[in-house]
């Protein structure tokens, strides 16, 4: 079938437009490896004001910021407190263990979000036999349980538990940003109190690369030579880095569009048959439909009820992801407008009705 495609799988496939390509190539640069990129340190000192923290790093992706956090934070052979379908738990495939020896406590989380009870239960005591408890880390927005935005309440009691335990806490802050702009707060006030802070200037923001890893003085001094273990130690990165500080200074108030299109969508999702989906819990920029039919259809070749939805849309060249087997993601981003939405819904209802 004909048509542009109208791309929904992830903000991440956001390009970068004309004001940033401009920054881009007149970004002055130096060796950042050095310390030497004077780009670098303004986006670096930037994201640490925006997020309450001391000092930040500009890493190649969020994967590499979350693993470098959990490796400076955690002892070889530790624990990592998470919840089941977290991207650090679920989605990276296995860093943690495979780059720094860590083994993963998931939690079945509450709509993604982990309590200071669940998490005070698995600490691990000091026995002989027990691996210790490494660090526990959180995600805001909570990207498996369709972009929840939370609060900083439950997240501090969580911060309190750790504090008591002496355990440190990371937030996979991936789209912090769009969790202030849904619960209209600044970044800082979702930020603070973790002791170390991931966000991605590459997803939403429309940077075309790049996370922020914010912490301590001292923190970041040990994370600067992890990521260099990690080979994620860059030259010339002031490039990248000047269309990061285009996507910072936008901040939270670019992507209050994009949430108005996942609920504009995810309202006319919610008529169509074949799909359900409750609009009320969608807070930021995804829209997560469980699908109708028997996953038993793989036995017969014709895929999962998520799949086989998954293709039906990209011939009709709208593009979306599986979750699992019965649940497909679409994610509402700044390259994709309303006019762009509204051509979307025609097509999904020109499948499902
Ligand atoms: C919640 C969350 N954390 C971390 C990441 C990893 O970011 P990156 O793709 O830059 O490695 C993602 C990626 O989509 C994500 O959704």
């Amino acid at each position: 079938m004909s048509g542009f495609a109208i791309d929904l799988r992830s903000d991440t496939v956001t390009r970068p437009d004309r004001e940033m390509r401009r920054a881009m190539a007149n970004a002055e640069v130096g060796d950042d490896v050095f310390g030497e990129d004077p780009t670098v340190i303004r986006l670096e000192a930037a994201s640490a004001g925006a997020t309450g923290h001391e000092s930040a790093l500009f890493v190649p992706s969020g994967t590499m910021a979350n693993e470098i956090a959990l490796h400076v934070h955690a002892p070889r052979g530790s624990e990592v407190i998470c919840e089941a379908e977290s991207h650090v738990f679920h989605y990276e495939r296995g860093g943690m263990a495979a780059l720094s020896g860590l083994m993963p406590r998931p939690l079945e989380g509450e709509r993604g979000l982990l309590s200071a009870a669940q998490v005070e239960a698995v600490v691990a005591p000091d026995v002989i036999y027990r691996a210790p408890t490494g660090v526990v880390t959180l995600e805001n927005t909570a990207m498996s349980a369709g972009g929840l935005a939370a609060g900083p309440e439950p997240q501090l009691e969580v911060a309190e538990v750790c504090r008591r335990h002496r355990i440190p806490l990371h937030l996979d802050g991936g789209r912090v940003f769009n969790a202030a702009a849904a619960l209209q707060v600044e970044v800082e006030e979702l930020t603070h109190f973790f002791d170390s802070v991931m966000f991605s200037l590459s997803k939403g923001l429309g940077a075309p690369v790049g996370s922020m890893l914010c912490g301590s003085r001292g923190f970041i001094a040990a994370a600067r030579r992890v990521r260099k273990l990690f080979g994620g130690g860059m030259r010339q990165v002031g490039i990248l880095a000047a269309a990061g500080l285009i996507a910072l200074e936008r901040g939270a108030a670019s992507l209050v569009a994009d949430h108005v299109q996942a609920k504009r969508l995810a309202e006319a999702l919610a008529q169509m048959p074949g799909i359900r989906i409750d609009p009320t819990g969608v807070e930021t920029n995804m829209v997560v439909v469980e699908v109708d039919g028997e996953v038993d259809g793989e036995a017969e070749g014709k895929g999962a009820p998520a799949e086989r939805l998954v293709e039906a849309l990209a011939e009709r060249r709208v593009l979306a992801v599986t979750l699992d087997r019965k649940r497909v993601r679409f994610v509402t981003h700044r390259d994709v407008g309303p006019e762009a939405i509204g051509e979307a819904i025609d097509r999904i209802r020109g499948h499902l009705s």
